[in-house]
């Protein structure tokens, strides 16, 4: 599958995957990229995760043509693109591995049995290798998503392989420029595997912007080759933590209906003050936490109803809550519903929770509900509702 006359995509798909990083749900599979360079000197852009290793080097054989590779560029450790390294040296025993200085010692943490003497090529900031016609720029990208990580620039075809970042989740099916993942598939894929390191994003796309980058090849999802702008600034939005909407996330989390029943009166409400406001409600108890984070970061303001529970929170409250605030949630606006039957906990661990994360504007009253929502907490409700919006 050409790129350019001289890049190829031999990427795998992975569709009976049942969690990437055995935590977030993929119902549409993820897509497992690597790239090859053919010139005088063959290169291979990262391996796979080891679960489609077989796939990958058949792939790579067929596209090879009887050629050898020169070099593997390890631009990433994480298994689901370093899994396939020893692999592939054993497949092709002249190979080198071409890496950051970092992830050097990492290779022999992932396979301590295999023999890296003499195979590894460290690169730092700013080394070129000549492949022939074409030549790789290697640009550190410490913490997108490890420390390890670097982006490419290949010089002659103005192409940039960016690691982790501007990946979605999603198999490919063959379509390198299937789009449809974009927004909402890469959002999720970038506020939950990247989210926390919005400032090392920033960082790189400050040193890309110097680039002349007429493609992006990313480690997961399809290729970008037009309108690069508006997925660069998307990428510059999600790590300054700005929101893409000024609507309201209600997040819920009610054990036997009641609250949620609250949350959606909250809904109706704000709707009926501020018609147009974009309204989302989650069910956090049904839905993946990956595509609540996601939203949570989407939106400029939240309200969050739960239940309480054993003294405390209700279990997928606090599981949201912690999510979001490892992700580095923050300058967002906050409400709160709590429903409580003898002695309401909910509200108190939700704001020590939010206390923990930074410039979140907590908006008054907080709503307290005994255990279904009465006429008499019609005025709280509305209060909340004008207050957040
Ligand atoms: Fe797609 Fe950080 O691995």
């Amino acid at each position: 599958m050409n790129i350019t006359k001289d890049i190829q995509y031999v990427g795998v798909d992975d569709t009976d995957i049942d969690l990437f990083e055995s935590q977030y749900a993929v119902p549409e599979g993820v897509s497992y990229n690597s790239y090859l360079i053919l010139d005088d000197e063959v290169a291979i852009m990262d391996s796979v995760d080891r679960r489609r290793c077989d796939a990958w080097l058949a792939r790579l054989t067929d596209a090879l043509a009887g050629r050898e590779p020169h070099y593997l560029v390890v631009q990433h450790m994480e298994p689901d693109h370093g899994g396939s390294i020893a692999a592939a040296m054993e497949r092709w025993p002249e190979m080198k591995i071409v890496t950051s200085v970092k992830a050097a010692p990492m290779l022999k943490q992932f396979f301590g049995a295999m023999d890296f003497t003499d195979r590894v090529i460290a690169v730092k900031e700013g080394d070129t290798l000549s492949l022939g016609r074409h030549t790789l720029q290697f640009i550190m990208a410490p913490m997108v998503h490890w420390p390890e990580v670097m982006v490419t620039y290949e010089q002659t075809d103005k192409t940039l392989f960016t690691a982790d970042g501007f990946g979605t989740f999603g198999a490919l099916h063959g379509n390198i420029n299937d789009l449809r993942a974009w927004p909402d598939e890469a959002r999720r894929y970038y506020y939950n595997i990247c989210g926390k390191y919005g400032q090392p994003v920033q960082a790189l796309l400050k040193k890309v912007g110097a680039l002349d980058v007429q493609r992006i090849c990313p480690l997961h999802g399809p290729v970008l080759t037009e309108d690069l702008g508006y997925y660069i600034g998307l990428y510059d939005k999600w790590s300054r933590y700005e929101a893409e909407s000024e609507g309201v996330l209600i997040a819920y989390a009610s054990i036997h209906g009641n609250t949620a029943t609250a949350a959606h009166a909250l809904a109706a409400m704000i709707q009926q003050q501020a018609e147009g406001t974009e309204v989302k409600l989650i069910d956090l108890c049904r839905t993946d936490v990956s595509v609540a984070v996601a939203e949570a970061f989407r939106m400029g303001r939240m309200v969050l109803a739960a239940s309480s529970y054993d003294g405390g929170l209700f279990t997928p409250m606090y599981e949201f809550l912690h999510r979001i605030q490892i992700k580095g949630y923050k300058g967002r606006r906050v409400g709160l519903i709590e429903n409580g039957s003898w002695a309401p906990s909910a509200g108190r661990v939700m704001k020590e929770m939010l206390a923990a994360m930074k410039d979140i504007d907590l908006v008054e009253p907080m709503v307290t509900i005994r255990s279904t929502m009465q006429p008499t907490d019609e005025p709280a409700m509305k209060a909340l509702a004008e207050a957040i919006i």
